[in-house]
């Protein structure tokens, strides 16, 4: 067993893990709560949800709200540091991309 990994009945802190389901492009994703929306893709197994300009890929780099690397459009509304952004049970998330010319 991973020293990571500590089960509820066991957690010395009293952690309780929820879990939540977000979707993503229309796919749903599990996680739990106290999680970002960013993490949540990352245990999903996505390494990138956005294209650059320069149409390179883009995901987590700083992970703590200063790059805008990891934005995605979440609930409607664009440009959301998902590193950031706690993830909530419902929640929609859209890969975003802008290549070179586009203005939006
Ligand atoms: S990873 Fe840098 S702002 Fe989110």
């Amino acid at each position: 067993m991973s020293p990571h990994v500590i089960r509820p009945d066991g957690d010395p802190v009293g952690r309780c893990d929820r879990s939540l389901t977000v979707t993503v492009d229309g796919m749903p994703v599990a996680g739990v709560h106290g999680q970002t929306l960013a993490t949540v893709l990352l245990g999903d197994g996505r390494s990138h949800w956005r294209t650059a300009t320069t149409g390179s890929p883009r995901g987590v780099f700083c992970g703590i709200g200063v790059c805008f690397d990891c934005v995605a459009t979440v609930n409607g509304v664009a440009d959301v540091r998902l590193c950031r952004r706690p993830a909530r049970d419902g929640d929609t998330v859209a890969t975003q991309t802008r290549l070179a010319g586009e203005t939006k």
